[in-house]
């Protein structure tokens, strides 16, 4: 648990508008662990998804260094899952065929990837609907598919960037207790964007908040509830202390 996976040094990032130049990311430094569960708040624009982005290797102009296992992000990877807020499953293809989809790719027996579907499929509980095209499904069925696809490819870091702000308080909640679930199998590195405070809290074992004008870290919390947690854990007197803190701290 204690190897570190992902490396930030002194990242800082801008964007050129017309003559001016807009600094989105100042001097951002952490560390992340293997099998650690990162969450990220701060207020909208400080830059979160930018973070995420060079992380995910999708954004390569920064200054600083990113290191993933001793070695610089140049690009996206299947070692490195992304999940954002909509789903970005594949319309014309069924559910079976989003899951299996990544399988396919690296030449994976067919038996193999029905094998390894069906047991997702089971997972998050979409069993009846494996021929169903994503347009027939519901929001939260959607992001669980997604959650699916990327989990089954077993990548060592899992970006997820408001993966549930767009569901329902419900179904959010089921979202969440499903990510613990499934991050209980082989218990992969997450890093969790989020404005839900209750929500970075329940699922981290460290919540990172950020300012922003430039986004900058202004706190980095670490959140020491015993693992495997559940939603009721929300309403523990230590826990509603944390979240006043941390409110505190995104209000100020
Ligand atoms: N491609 C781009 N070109 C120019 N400016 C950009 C670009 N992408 C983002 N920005 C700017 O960078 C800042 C940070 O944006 P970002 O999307 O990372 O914020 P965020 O923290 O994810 O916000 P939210 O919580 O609303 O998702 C914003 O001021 C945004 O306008
Ligand atoms: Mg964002």
């Amino acid at each position: 648990m204690d190897e570190i996976i992902l490396k930030i040094e002194d990242i800082n990032l801008g964007y050129a508008n017309g003559k001016n130049y807009k600094k989105v990311l100042e001097d951002i430094s952490f560390d992340i662990k293997k099998g650690e569960i990162v969450s990220i708040i701060g207020p909208s624009g400080c830059g979160k998804s930018t973070l995420l982005g060079a992380i995910g290797g999708i954004n390569n102009s920064y200054e600083g260094s990113i290191l993933f296992k001793g070695q610089k992000i140049t690009g996206p990877s299947s070692n490195r899952g992304y999940i954002f807020q909509e789903a970005a499953l594949f319309d014309w293809l069924t559910v079976e065929e989003n899951i299996g989809y990544g399988l396919k790719l690296k030449k994976t027996p067919k038996n193999e990837i029905k094998k390894f579907t069906d047991e997702y499929i089971r997972e998050i509980d979409l069993k009846g609907y494996e021929s169903y095209y994503p347009s027939k499904l519901s929001g939260g069925m959607k992001q669980r598919v997604s959650l699916a696809r990327s989990l089954i490819m077993h990548p060592e870091i899992l970006l997820m960037d408001e993966p549930f702000s767009a569901l329902d308080y419900q179904t959010r909640i089921e979202m969440q207790g499903l990510t613990l679930r499934l991050w209980e199998h082989y218990k992969p590195s997450i890093i969790f964007v989020t404005h839900d405070i209750e929500e970075a809290i329940l699922l981290s074992d460290k919540v990172i908040v950020m300012s922003k004008n430039p986004g900058k870290i202004i706190e980095v919390l670490d959140i020491k509830f015993k693992r495997p947690r559940k939603i009721d854990l929300i309403s523990d007197a230590e826990f509603v202390d944390i979240k006043k803190k941390l409110l505190k701290m995104l209000i100020s």
